[in-house]
């Protein structure tokens, strides 16, 4: 096989200093175009990475171009109608996260692709990182014994963006959750192989959000603040083991960020970030801190996994299924959270 010949739709801040980046380096890629719905961001993205057509609309791109795959960085509204023109144009897709708004959206791109018989994955790129490909073998090889606890935590002090939409529900289908929350709890459910969902509870709060203000990440303004600010919730499990997940754009803790999954088997638990192991041995408490080099970008080995997996050289590390699973747990977390009861799975 020849150049793989991709176009990328969006050419907002995740193309541009993410993908673009990224892509533009490897040597088996071929950027045919590049697509906004934004004429103006669309011609200087395609001018600063040398990108010899661009367009306004993904359909006339499609038609034209035929490229074999595309990767997909519109806003979160934007991503079902997206995928399923360039899925049914027969192209494979590699849409960033979230999959979609709700899960019949997500499951709708995961149906069509298998249709059409192309590929569909997502930008869940924590996956890719060698910390999770590390913990994934360990617990694989039952190092750490039944884990019977997971604590899932993605929270910021202020940490609410000021630009793009992301205090927009109607845009982005909500707040933390669905932007940061959403990644942890995609690698902790890889971790833990997907156990079975009895019911899920969560509670929400936009306390903080509806004062407005400015934070690290700029300033946000109160009256427009439609998503949650922080939203905790319990997943139960049907083997008994249950997962509690913290994630918020603001909170009044004391660290600036706090990105974590915290395991809690009967042989050891472990910790991701940093990568550390906790247990007893022969009576004595015990801390094993393992240190991974920073040697990869795991966007680059999301990119790159999509990549071959067009060319058939190795298979989607994360499927269109996990994705409609991911996006159906994530809606019950909102669910949950808007009526006070749980959701049964
Ligand atoms: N994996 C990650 O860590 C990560 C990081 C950042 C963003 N993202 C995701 O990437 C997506 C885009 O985020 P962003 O920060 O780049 O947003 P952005 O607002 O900076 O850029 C989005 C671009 O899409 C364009 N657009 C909107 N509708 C379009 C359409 N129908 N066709 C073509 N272009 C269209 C807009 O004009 C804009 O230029 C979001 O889904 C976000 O969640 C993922």
């Amino acid at each position: 096989m020849g150049n793989l010949k991709i176009v990328v739709i969006g050419a907002g801040q995740v193309a541009r200093t993410t993908h673009l980046p990224i892509l533009s380096k490897m040597k088996d890629v071929e950027i045919a175009a590049v697509c906004d719905v934004n004429g103006a961001a669309a011609e200087a993205i395609a001018e600063s990475f040398g990108i010899a057509h661009w367009y306004t609309d993904h359909r006339q791109m499609l038609q034209t171009e035929h490229p074999d795959a595309a990767w997909i960085c519109v806003p979160n509204r934007f991503h079902h109608d997206t995928v399923m023109d360039t899925l049914k144009a027969g192209c494979h897709v590699l849409c960033e996260k979230p999959p979609a708004m709700n899960p019949c959206e997500a499951a709708e791109m995961e149906e069509e692709a298998k249709k059409q018989g192309t590929l569909l994955t997502y930008g869940f790129h924590f996956r890719h990182c060698a910390q999770v490909k590390l913990l994934r073998k360990m617990i694989g090889a039952g190092s750490l014994g039944n884990i019977y606890h997971t604590e899932v935590r993605w929270t910021r002090r202020r940490g609410i963006p000021g630009w793009g939409n992301f205090t927009n529900k109607k845009m982005q289908g909500g707040g933390p959750l669905i932007d940061i929350g959403a990644h942890m709890l995609d690698a902790a459910l890889y971790l833990l192989d997907y156990p079975e969902i009895a019911y899920v509870t969560a509670s929400s709060s936009d306390r903080i959000g509806k004062q407005g203000g400015t934070g690290r990440m700029g300033k946000w303004e109160g009256d427009s603040f439609t998503v949650e600010d922080g939203l905790f919730g319990r997943i139960q499990f049907r083997d008994g083991s249950d997962l509690q997940l913290s994630t918020a754009f603001a909170l009044n803790q004391k660290e600036e960020n706090l990105r974590n999954i915290l395991l809690y088997g009967d042989q050891m638990g472990a910790s991701l970030f940093p990568t550390e192991l906790y247990g007893e041995r022969d009576g004595h408490p015990f801390e094993t801190n393992i240190s991974i080099p920073q040697d990869h970008d795991w966007h680059e080995d999301c990119d790159r996994n999509f990549v071959k997996a067009c060319r058939g050289e190795e298979p989607l590390l994360v499927t269109a299924a996990e994705g409609t699973y991911i996006q159906k747990l994530i809606h019950a977390l909102y669910q949950s959270a808007e009526s006070g009861g749980p959701v049964i799975w």
